[in-house]
């Protein structure tokens, strides 16, 4: 995706933005491209705080002058907006990409209203060309990825699922956890396969988000549109 569709999606996702609002800033390159919007307009007056779903994130607000609370501080958000990898049939998402997806999946979940911003390029008919990614403990890494792997069989499912990494070490998440992608190619049931996943020990969070987002804004070489 250009920088320049990143920046679209973004403008038309800062219009969703009103003064008083507590803001869920997500993780990501594109995500990234509407905390920059962001930063020039509470510079200007507007008057928003954001709670950031990373320490990447968190560091760029900061840089901006975007005045910043935890979850903790501010259990209760008007708005997300966020990138995502994918987004299919009813607004289910993959997202995780970046390896924030658990900070991001409870922010969103902490949100009255997500946006996802997203080139047209990430819309699907169906999930899982892009591994799924799947934050789980240290502990027992590959009886739950033995785990993982079974319970999708169950499902139908079958493909790689491997440790991500970073350089020559296991790629570590803010919350000290690793991720496991699981390249499963199609993902026809996003909802049975999140319910198979969550109930797994030594999961602690996975990159499929089901009636989180309410609203996406897809910046394509036609234009913007609105998925609902
Ligand atoms: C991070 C994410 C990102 O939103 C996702 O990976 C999309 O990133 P980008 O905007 O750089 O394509 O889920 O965990």
């Amino acid at each position: 995706m250009s920088a320049e569709l990143k920046r679209k999606a973004a403008e038309v996702a800062l219009t969703h933005v009103r003064p008083g609002m507590r803001l869920g800033l997500g993780t990501g390159s594109t995500a990234e491209a509407f905390v920059r919007l962001l930063g020039p307009r509470v510079a200007e007056g507007l008057d928003i705080v954001g709670v950031p779903t990373s320490e990447r994130t968190a560091a760029l607000a900061a840089s901006l002058g975007i005045r910043l609370a935890t979850l903790d501080e501010l259990p209760e958000l008007d708005l997300t907006i966020d990138g995502a990898d994918e987004i299919g049939p009813r607004l289910a998402l993959v997202k995780g990409g970046g390896g924030a997806l658990l900070r991001e999946k409870i922010v969103a979940a902490a949100s009255a209203r997500m946006i996802v911003i997203a080139d047209s390029a990430k819309v699907v008919a169906e999930l899982g060309a892009f591994p799924l990614p799947i934050e789980v403990v240290p502990f027992g890494l590959e009886a739950t990825r033995r785990a993982i792997v079974a319970r999708a069989a169950a499902l139908g499912l079958e493909g790689p699922v491997q440790l991500r990494m970073a350089g020559d070490r296991p790629y570590l998440t803010d919350g000290g956890h690793l991720i496991l992608d699981a390249s499963f190619r199609r993902i026809p049931q996003p909802e049975a396969l999140a319910l198979a996943l969550s109930g797994i020990p030594g999961c602690v969070e996975h990159g499929l988000f089901i009636g989180l987002a309410s609203l996406a804004v897809v910046a394509g070489p036609d234009g913007v549109s609105l998925l609902e």
